[in-house]
């Protein structure tokens, strides 16, 4: 049944404000993705493109060559960097419930204690807010060594290898983004399939 105060708004207006909320979550989702593809294919680029392509050219045009392409990848950097940023607070805000624990409580009402807790012992995979955290601060860990790699007038020493170290260290970012995702998917699977709650199947 649709709640009165649901209700008594004007049926179009509410089709209208509630498509134009999921756009803008669809979005920031979407731009969340798309940044990720930016700053990982950039630095997978810069890493081991750039080195094989200049290799043979004498040192100074390699320097030169170097140079401009990190003012080029700067920019990649701080646009996805920001993107990112905004993006993720948008997601934290929509999934609020898995860090303050309404998460984990509408799965104990639903599905009772039992079944909740036997699936959180069960596996560490089936651990939402670990696995949210743990996206957050590997994210936040990346985007500050990516931006100090490309800032400042000179590169750090061993840029490469640094690169290499980041790109690594995205590639857990992105790991520990789908396990956190997965984390909610295993338990609601698990409900879907509890027969003591009406609708399940089984
Ligand atoms: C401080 C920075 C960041 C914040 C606050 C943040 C936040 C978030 C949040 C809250 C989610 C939703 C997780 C879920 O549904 O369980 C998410 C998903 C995701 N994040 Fe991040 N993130 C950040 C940085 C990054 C970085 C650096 C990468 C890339 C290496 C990245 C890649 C992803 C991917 C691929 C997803 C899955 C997208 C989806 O399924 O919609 N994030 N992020």
């Amino acid at each position: 049944m649709i709640p009165p105060a649901v209700a008594s708004q004007p049926r179009k207006s509410r089709h209208m404000v509630e498509t134009l909320v999921n756009l803008f979550f669809l979005s920031a989702r979407y731009l969340h993705i798309v940044a990720t593809t930016l700053i990982v294919g950039g630095t997978l680029f810069f890493e081991m493109v750039v080195p094989i392509a200049i290799n043979e050219l004498k040192l100074e045009v390699q320097m030169v060559l170097f140079a401009r392409m990190r003012w080029i990848f700067r920019w990649v950097v701080y646009i996805s960097t920001a993107t990112l940023l905004l993006t993720g607070a948008i997601s934290m805000y929509r999934n609020w419930n898995v860090i303050n624990g309404d998460f984990i409580r509408f799965m104990v009402q639903a599905a009772g204690p039992n079944q909740v807790y036997s699936l959180i012992t069960a596996s560490f995979f089936n651990w939402p807010r670990f696995w949210f955290l743990a996206h957050i601060a590997s994210g936040l860990f990346s985007l500050v060594i990516a931006v100090a790699l490309v800032s400042g007038g000179k590169p750090p020493e061993r840029p490469l290898q640094w690169m290499r170290i980041n790109l690594f260290i995205l590639m857990i970012a992105i790991f520990l983004a789908s396990a956190s995702r997965g984390a909610r998917q295993n338990l609601f699977q698990a409900l879907l399939k509890n027969p003591s709650i009406p609708g399940a199947r089984e």
